[in-house]
């Protein structure tokens, strides 16, 4: 990864921590988002506030693996690698269980489930590669993983986006649930094949 596309996306990973974490730990869990969402995590308090919390750890923690200085200190990064397999371990139990409570009906849930399903399987198969200590496996699993992590980036990023265009929250919400993480798959598998 480029210098650019690496610093890139430390800082954005970062912005949407901070933003996680200030509206979800600082603030009232769900007041800055849709009043029905915020209905919702007011009755499921602790899936939200776990899938936030840990999937931050995880979005906080994957950038940094890919700082080639950082990666040749093995000791940094498996502690680093393994504070994000916990991040997305959990992130992702609490996000699918999330997702079956998420705002836009069966096309949103059905787009966050398996977002949490495939994100959880590719962290599965980093850790098998990394066991059987295969780092090529290990390498492409880990950035398909990190790809799907991304999500909570191009979800805000596409939020505001459809937001400006003046769209109706209800017509754009349950696409993003799949416009989050899908282009993110096609093009971290379309960097991968150019390698
Ligand atoms: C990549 C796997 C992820 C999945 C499957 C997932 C799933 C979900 C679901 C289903 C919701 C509820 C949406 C609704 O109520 O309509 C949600 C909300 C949320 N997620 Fe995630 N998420 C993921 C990653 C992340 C990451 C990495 C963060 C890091 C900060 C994050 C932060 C949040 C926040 C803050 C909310 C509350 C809604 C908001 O204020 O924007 N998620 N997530």
């Amino acid at each position: 990864m480029k210098a650019f596309a690496r610093w890139t996306v430390l800082l954005l990973s970062v912005g949407t921590v901070g933003y996680g974490l200030f509206a979800y730990f600082l603030l009232e869990p769900g007041s800055t988002v849709h009043p029905e969402m915020k209905a919702a995590y007011a009755e499921h308090p602790v899936r939200i506030l776990a899938h936030v919390g840990f999937s931050a750890v995880a979005l906080l923690a994957g950038p940094f693996q890919f700082f080639p200085g950082l990666r040749k200190r093995m000791k940094l990064h498996r502690a680093l690698g393994f504070v994000y397999f916990v991040g997305v371990g959990v992130g992702g139990v609490a996000g699918f269980f999330t997702a079956l409570i998420a705002y836009g009906g069966l096309v949103s849930q059905a787009g966050f489930g398996l977002l949490a399903i495939v994100w959880l399987w590719t962290a599965a198969e980093a850790l098998r590669a990394i066991r059987q200590r295969d780092f090529t496996r290990h390498e492409l699993w880990a950035l398909r993983c990190f790809a799907l992590t991304f999500a909570a980036v191009t979800l805000r990023i596409q939020l505001g986006l459809f937001g400006a265009a003046s769209g109706s929250f209800d017509d754009y919400y349950p696409l993003l649930a799949w416009s989050s993480w899908v282009p993110n798959l096609i093009f971290i598998e379309w960097v991968l094949k150019r390698r």
